[in-house]
C-alpha cells in the first residue's frame, strides 16, 4: 500500500471515529464502514482502528475473524451470499447453489480469479417465506431459481460493463 493510500485510509478511519466515537462500542460500526468501502479489512486498517480506540490489535483481529460479514481477505466486487438456513434449504437452495457454482466456476468461500464475484453462505436473512433467498452485496433477491441466477449474474456483469465504460470515458475526456 502506498504512503498516500495509507494516509487516506487513516483519514477515513479518523472520520468514522468522529462519527461513531472512540471507544469499544464504535469497533463494529467502524469495521463495517471499512468493509463496505474497501471490501476487506487489512492488517494496517486493524492497526489504525486499534490505536484510535486504544485497544489491542489482537482484539480487533478477533472481532474481524469472528463475524463472517467482516473479512480480512480481499473479496469480489459482488459478494453473493446464499441463505442455507432451513426454509431456504427446503425450497431447493441446493439447485441454486449448483447453478451459482457452475456459472461462476468457483465453490462457496471462493472468489473468481478476475476479482468480480465472491460466493458465500449466509444464515437466515429474514426472507424465509420467499426462499430461496440470496444477497448480492446489500441487495436481496427472493424466490431464486437456477434461471434467475443467470439473470442476476448478467445484471452484475452489465453493471460492471457500464461502470467500466464510464471510467474509460472519464479517462478520455
Ligand atoms: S431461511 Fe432463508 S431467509 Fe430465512
Amino acid at each position: 500500500m502506498l504512503v498516500t493510500e495509507q494516509d487516506a485510509l487513516r483519514q477515513e478511519i479518523k472520520a468514522w471515529g468522529d462519527m461513531y466515537g472512540r471507544d469499544r462500542t464504535a469497533l463494529i460500526p467502524i469495521l463495517q464502514e471499512i468493509q463496505r468501502k474497501h471490501a476487506r479489512i487489512s492488517e494496517y486498517a486493524m492497526q489504525i482502528v486499534a490505536d484510535m480506540l486504544d485497544i489491542h490489535p489482537v482484539e480487533v483481529y478477533g472481532v474481524v475473524s469472528f463475524y463472517s460479514f467482516l473479512d480480512h481477505k480481499p473479496k469480489g466486487r459482488f459478494v453473493i451470499r446464499l441463505c442455507r438456513t432451513i426454509s431456504c434449504d427446503m425450497h431447493d437452495k441446493d439447485r441454486v447453489a449448483r447453478q451459482l457454482q457452475n456459472d461462476l466456476g468457483i465453490r462457496f468461500g471462493e472468489t473468481t480469479p478476475d476479482g468480480r464475484f465472491t460466493l458465500e453462505w449466509a444464515n437466515c436473512i429474514g426472507m424465509c417465506d420467499q426462499g430461496p433467498a440470496l444477497l448480492v452485496n446489500d441487495h436481496v433477491f427472493t424466490r431464486v431459481t437456477p434461471d434467475k441466477v443467470h439473470d442476476i449474474l448478467e445484471g452484475c456483469r452489465r453493471a460492471m460493463g457500464v461502470h467500466a465504460q464510464e471510467q474509460m470515458q472519464e479517462q478520455l475526456v
